[in-house]
């Protein structure tokens, strides 16, 4: 597990007319389902995108998802909030979907790059026409999944000076 923490990056060149199969992306979704939840309430759903017109219609949708151009596919996250107990959580239980999501695609050699949708409004209600998510549903994030074309440098790093030992 330390391996995948470590060779995950945020791709966002990928080779281009590789394809991800539906056994890859269900491979991805079934790490995203094993993931907590709060009271265990999965407030999730996902689209799987490998359509190339649809891959292009996120790039002109997020000001940010570029690297759409040469995925293979894109996986959105659909937050499904609860009305009642234990509400409020679905950001943390969504996240954690999607870190499984990264670093299962790692250990199948795939890149990804975790897009930001949720909070921002004019983003949410883009990716709410473009796939027809009808409230109490939101679009979470979308997750550019392909064979990586770059191997970004490390990022991540420990700090000390952000932790307070009790011990
Ligand atoms: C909530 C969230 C939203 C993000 N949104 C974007 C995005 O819209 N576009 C993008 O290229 N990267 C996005 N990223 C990726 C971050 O820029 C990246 O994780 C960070 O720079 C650290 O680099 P690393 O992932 O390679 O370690 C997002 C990451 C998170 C966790």
């Amino acid at each position: 597990m330390s391996e995948l923490i470590e060779k995950r990056r945020s791709v966002r060149e990928f080779q281009p007319g590789v394809t991800v199969t539906k056994e890859q992306i269900n491979r991805l979704l079934e790490a995203a389902m094993k993931a907590p939840s709060a009271c265990n309430s999965r407030p999730w759903e996902f689209i799987a995108v490998t359509k190339p017109e649809i891959l292009d219609e996120i790039v002109r949708v997020h000001p940010y998802a570029k690297m759409c151009e040469t995925a293979s596919a894109a996986i959105i996250v659909v937050a499904v909030p609860q009305k009642e107990m234990p509400e409020g959580y679905f950001p943390q239980d969504c996240g954690a979907a999607t870190q499984n999501i990264l670093l299962e695609a790692v250990s199948m050699g795939l890149g990804t790059c975790w897009c930001g949708v949720y909070p921002r409004e004019e983003r949410i209600a883009s990716f709410r026409r473009l796939f027809k998510i009808q409230e109490p549903k939101i679009p979470f994030n979308v997750i550019a999944v392909g064979t990586p074309a770059e191997s970004p440098a490390q990022r991540g790093f420990f700090e000390e000076s952000k932790v307070t030992y009790i011990m």
